[in-house]
């Protein structure tokens, strides 16, 4: 089983977006695939399509960690009605705001693991979607993961966002996980015709050498289409969906082949 959390440090950069890109690329490959939605707002649930029903939350899972209650935050995404496989979604809720909390004790720091850790023959590949800050429910996040796929935009902000969050990956990694890394940072949004973008993305590039996922996502309406349908990318219909979809294929391959990035390499 592959974890990964998907994180920024600055919001509404497409964290989201990539999860949903990844977990339709898993999806594509028939690998067995749980998006945990971190985020109070829960955008990664209403993007897979999950119905709420009687299920219970990240928010229950992380206030009593027993196997049932985990099973019953686990539904089952909209995108298998109709084809083959499995994407699950533990489901997000306004109610994990509770465990944003600045501090952790040592216990709560590894709840997700512990929860991951129950679901482990269950799963080829385990998403986290993120919220956007370092609080508690990141830190648990980072704590039950392998890697930390970090996304950016091409923007000053975003630049020294993705400082801080490789830095704080590294701290986290020599304080409490030492298997966690980063696996890099993946540039998203990205207008081709732009010289800002290109000059940000030249600087990143300079200051994270090959901590930069190649290629970089561009800015694609098929991306918001296929979320505000609630449909995997995968099989949304047109050209400018391949593509996109290709490039979530090769985000797969590289959390797959799961190279070691040291800080500085
Ligand atoms: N490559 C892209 N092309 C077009 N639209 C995009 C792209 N990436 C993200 N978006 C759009 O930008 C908005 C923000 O993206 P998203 O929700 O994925 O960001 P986020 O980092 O998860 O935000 P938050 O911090 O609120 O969780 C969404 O409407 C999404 O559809
Ligand atoms: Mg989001």
């Amino acid at each position: 089983m592959r974890v990964v959390s998907v994180s920024s440090l600055k919001g509404g950069v497409g964290k989201t977006t990539v999860t949903l890109g990844v977990a339709s690329a898993g999806f594509a490959r028939g690998l067995r695939t749980l998006v945990i939605d971190m985020d109070p707002q829960s955008d990664a649930s209403t993007g897979l399509d999950v119905v709420m029903g009687n299920h219970l939350t990240v928010a229950h899972v992380l206030g009593n960690p027993k196997p049932q209650t985990i099973r019953q935050a686990i539904a089952p995404s909209g995108w298998t009605k109709n084809h083959r496989g499995t994407v699950h979604a533990m489901l997000g809720s306004p109610a994990n705001m509770q465990f944003d909390t600045p501090v952790l004790t040592k216990r709560e720091i590894w709840r997700m693991e512990e929860v991951l850790a129950e679901l482990e023959a269950d799963y080829d590949l385990v998403l986290l979607d993120c919220p956007p800050s370092l609080n508690g429910l990141t830190r648990m996040a980072w704590t039950a993961s392998d890697r930390v796929l970090v996304v950016t935009e091409p923007s000053l902000f975003s630049v020294a966002a993705t400082q801080r969050a490789f830095r704080a990956v590294d701290e986290l990694q020599r304080a409490v996980s030492p298997r966690l890394q980063a696996l890099g940072a993946v540039i998203n949004r990205v207008r081709p015709q732009s010289i800002e973008h290109q000059f940000r993305i030249d600087e990143m590039r300079e200051m994270f050498g090959n901590r930069v996922i190649e290629p970089p996502l561009q800015e694609r309406v098929v991306l918001q289409q296929a979320q505000g349908s609630a449909t995997p990318v995968h099989l949304w219909p047109g050209e400018s969906a391949e593509e996109a979809a290709a490039l979530f294929d090769a985000l797969l391959a590289r959390i797959q082949s799961d190279v070691p990035i040291g800080p500085g390499n």
